[in-house]
């Protein structure tokens, strides 16, 4: 279960709310009649209601020989076409325990010491490789690809190396998806109307999840109940509609320039990544778009928390908080008792962090005058996560619409990339 609590946010801000009805109702109208078009960037809004089960069948089987053969499963990928997967993997089984398949990831980065390393840890095992791009095209992940297809190579041999590639792809149109037919790789679509930053509900998140070991039918029913619960027109009815307009007010009422995603779990820190790219590149354009910033406390509060407190209040947080942690620890009680900590012994990290969490927002918000937005969730499990994803993203459009920019292009990407390309032709 997810809630949105606003207890921790102004009063001017949660008065404003009641003000953006009409518009917001107007939007979701618009949203809902471009939908029908199936040319809109909207598929992602019911994918996980019409995925069929021989798609999914045809995951479970490529996976589970996968599983049964290899030792490491190779994503390979960029942004949208990384970022949800890893997101996801990491929130469910954390960052510490080894599954039986390894997951790395390769083609995130043109690091050439992390690519070199993975790449040795890679040399002499069972590989097999998730390559995913819906363009085909993009720099890292293609020349990243080739070097792990030579790995797999060695590994298989060569014609049978290509079982143990799986391309996650366009349907029709790029190059990855040309080398698939060629090669004889098994194929799965990135349905053409579903943008990278929206893709972690298709083939290019379920796949990784997967083989992570992850209950995906359990993370489908949870986007499947989130398309129904966050499909009313109503803010008091919708949360994810309520959180975009508190970021549209925080933006152009308060003033905020900036957003902080703060969680209280390492392994969160890359649900923050997506979040993160999920909202910078749907909203930060024409110039506008409130920054996306990531905080993982406690561990930042001792190297952010002075900036927080007493800094540029040129931010709001959005804190996502959960009530029952996977795992836990109980502090042991010392004879010495040298720090004075005994007062802790026999209290759980569990409580311990929440105690941190509650102080840590009174502070800001009471003290700093930093609103906090708490997205409430009763556990971190793979439904509640699916929940979360699909609240992220409908919010987002609801979010980029009410500031008049496209959700679904990147038009400022481009500029980068075509520069660096015709660099890339001196060299
Ligand atoms: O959200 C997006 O559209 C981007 O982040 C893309 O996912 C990213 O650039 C990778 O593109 P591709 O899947 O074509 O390799």
């Amino acid at each position: 279960m997810i809630r949105l609590n606003l207890t921790k946010i102004s009063s001017s801000c949660r008065n404003s709310l009641k003000n953006y009805k009409t518009q917001v109702a107007a939007i979701d109208a618009n949203i809902k009649s471009k939908k029908k078009n199936q040319s809109a960037m909207m598929g992602w809004i019911d994918y996980a209601t019409n995925i069929s089960s021989a798609e999914l069948k045809k995951m479970e089987k490529v996976v589970k020989k996968i599983q049964e053969e290899c030792e490491v499963l190779v994503v390979v990928g960029i942004g949208g076409s990384y970022l949800g997967p890893r997101a996801a993997i990491d929130a469910i089984n954390g960052i510490v325990k080894d599954s039986k398949l390894k997951i790395v990831y390769l083609g995130n980065t043109l690091s050439p010491t992390y690519t070199a390393q993975v790449l040795e840890y890679l040399k002499n095992k069972r590989i097999a490789i998730n390559v995913i791009s819906k363009s085909g095209t993009t720099l890292e992940p293609s020349l990243v690809f080739r070097c792990v297809v030579e790995l797999a190579k060695k590994c298989w041999g060569p014609k049978k190396y290509a079982k143990y590639v799986i391309a996650t792809t366009d349907a029709k149109n790029g190059a990855l998806h040309q080398a698939a037919f060629a090669e004889g790789y098994e194929e799965f679509v990135i349905p053409t109307n579903i943008g990278g930053r929206y893709s972690v509900f298709t083939p290019v998140g379920l796949i990784p999840m997967m083989a992570a070991g992850l209950d995906v039918n359990s993370f489908i029913d949870g986007v499947k109940d989130a398309i129904v619960k966050y499909d009313n027109a109503d803010i008091d009815e919708n949360d994810a509609y309520k959180y975009a307009v508190l970021r549209h007010v925080e933006r152009t009422k308060i003033k905020k320039s900036a957003e902080a995603l703060i969680t209280y779990e390492p392994h969160f820190i890359y649900l923050a990544e997506w979040w993160k790219q999920l909202f910078g590149e749907s909203e930060g354009k024409q110039k506008k778009g409130l920054l996306p910033i990531s905080l993982n406390f406690t561990t930042d509060l001792h190297s952010m928390g002075q900036y927080c407190q007493d800094g540029n209040p040129l931010f709001f947080e959005t804190t996502i908080a959960v009530g029952k942690y996977q795992e836990d620890v109980t502090i042991p009680k010392t004879l010495l008792n040298f720090d004075k900590l005994n007062y802790l012994a026999n209290h759980k990290l569990s409580e311990i962090n929440d105690v941190a969490m509650n102080s840590t927002i009174d502070a800001h918000f009471v003290n700093a005058g930093l609103d906090n937005v708490m997205i409430e969730l009763d556990e971190m499990n793979t439904y509640n996560l699916g929940q979360l994803m699909y609240f992220f993203c409908k919010a987002c459009m609801m979010s980029a619409y009410l500031q008049d920019v496209d959700p679904f292009n990147q038009p400022g990407v481009e500029i980068y990339k075509f520069k660096m390309k015709e660099s890339l032709k001196k060299i």
